[in-house]
């Protein structure tokens, strides 16, 4: 079965947006992966379409109301067994190895929030994951959806072609991405690192290695910490 993204929003418009271009979008095009977006609003049941109301025990902004959601969540929900994401702020913070998880599923039914938020009954009735893309507020759901779905489509077989298929990067080890340089070989008075030059295969292995400590150890040291740190690598000035 071909992996499927389906997004319930408010603006379906908004898809497949990015993920439409490049190399998800090629992928998209030839078939290797599916994305259906479905209007949270067909599912409203009043005159007015409304799909939101006044937050109860009062306070600014709209929540997206609990049996409109329920009723969105259950008419994309045929084929059961696949997870439910919530994107929002509150959510556990998404992880390299989540993303593997989802990409090597089905693939997740994924909810956009709007307004101040959604309902907790439908939360825990649907039984919601909550997931964030980062420590700061977006208008919607939508952005955070996409960098999910792109994030697992790239590692979707047959994706990422002749790339080296995600395994040498940022984060499958724990580890920053080490620096990298292309012709020419001198950049306004800045050479190439010699070594990387030099044709020694180990020797750029190591050079690469210690860089991307010293880089991880500088700018993410919950990262560092994370993988119990490593003895005798180069410290970097840079934050
Ligand atoms: N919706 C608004 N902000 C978000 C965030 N940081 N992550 C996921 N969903 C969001």
């Amino acid at each position: 079965m071909t992996w499927r993204a389906t997004v319930l929003t408010l603006f379906p418009e908004m898809f497949p947006g990015p993920l439409g271009v490049s190399l998800a979008g090629k992928a998209l095009a030839s078939g290797l992966w599916e994305l259906e977006a479905r209007d949270i609003r067909d599912s409203a049941t009043d005159r007015h379409r409304s799909v939101d109301d006044t937050p109860a025990g009062g306070g600014p902004g709209m929540v997206l109301r609990a049996d409109v959601l329920a009723a969105a969540i259950d008419a994309a929900d045929a084929d059961q067994g696949r997870p439910h994401l919530l994107m929002s702020p509150r959510g556990r913070p998404l992880t390299q190895s989540q993303v593997a998880e989802l990409a090597a599923g089905p693939g997740p039914l994924v909810i956009c929030g709007r307004f101040e938020g959604v309902d907790q009954r439908v939360i825990e009735a649907r039984n919601l994951q909550e997931v964030s893309i980062g420590d700061y507020v977006l208008s919607g759901g939508e952005i955070a959806a996409m960098a999910l779905i792109d994030a697992c489509v790239r590692l979707l077989p047959g994706v990422m072609g002749k790339q080296a298929s995600g395994e040498d990067e940022s984060f499958s080890e724990g580890l920053l991405e080490f620096p990298q340089y292309t012709r020419p070989q001198e950049f306004e008075g800045r050479p190439i690192p010699e070594i990387l030059t030099s044709g020694d295969h180990a020797k750029v292995a190591a050079w690469r290695r210690a860089e991307a400590e010293a880089l991880t150890r500088a700018r993410r040291p919950d990262l560092w910490a994370a993988r119990g740190g490593q003895k005798g690598t180069k410290s970097t000035t840079d934050g």
